[in-house]
């Protein structure tokens, strides 16, 4: 278990079947594809498999985990830490100082939960335990810019704009500008 508080829960995914079964059947719900991964790029179960269990068995850097609302499993959130990326990539992120810097991903794969402040308690909890126990001196995450409920849920947990990433993901068959926002420890803990 990662977090526990009020009626929020995030752990860790497993290596079970029901786990990879959860993201196959949110992953393949077209009202979640349009805002991630994409309605032409589904993933049912054994490409679900094929992408996930690297991260569950620990042989990729990405921690992925399931979170729940009043014990309903509801979505996945992922993070990473971004120390080891090229050169490159951590200028176009603005990271060339920085160290232990930690990106997240997230997505509530069942909709009839959407807009109902859900996002903004997991992340905020996520951001938290990255600052308190991973000791992440900054969390950043990538929105696309028309994906205005995710900036504003972002927004509500503390994220700040920084800049646009230029066609920053291949996103239904185009490549989609996304705002690199950012968070930082000595603004969170204060
Ligand atoms: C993004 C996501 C995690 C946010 O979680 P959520 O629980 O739905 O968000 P919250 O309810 O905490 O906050 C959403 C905010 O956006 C607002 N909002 C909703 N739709 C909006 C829109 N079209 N334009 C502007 N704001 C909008 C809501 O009113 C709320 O703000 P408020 O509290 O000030 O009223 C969730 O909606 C989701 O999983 N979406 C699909 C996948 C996705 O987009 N993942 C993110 C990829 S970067």
């Amino acid at each position: 278990m990662l977090i526990q508080e009020q009626d929020i829960y995030i752990r860790l995914m497993q290596d079970e079947i029901q786990d990879y079964q959860l993201i196959a059947k949110w992953l393949t719900d077209a009202k979640v594809l349009e805002f991630y991964e994409g309605r032409d790029n589904p993933f049912p179960l054994a490409k679900i498999i094929e992408n996930y269990k690297p991260m569950v068995i620990g042989e990729d850097r990405v921690i992925p985990c399931i979170f729940y609302y009043q014990n309903i499993p509801i979505g996945y959130v992922q993070y990473y830490l971004l120390n080891e990326l090229p050169e490159t990539d951590r200028q176009m992120y603005g990271l060339n100082q920085t160290d232990n810097v930690y990106a997240i991903d997230l997505f509530i794969g069942a909709t009839k939960y959407w807009n109902q402040g859900i996002g903004t308690k997991i992340l905020s909890a996520i951001t938290t335990y990255l600052f308190e126990v991973l000791l992440a001196e900054k969390i950043v995450i990538d929105p696309h810019v028309d994906n205005a409920r995710a900036i504003r849920c972002y927004e509500k947990c503390g994220f700040v704009k920084v800049k646009v990433l230029p066609a920053h993901e291949l996103h239904e068959g185009e490549y989609s500008d996304c705002w690199l926002m950012a968070i930082d420890r000595n603004k969170s803990l204060n």
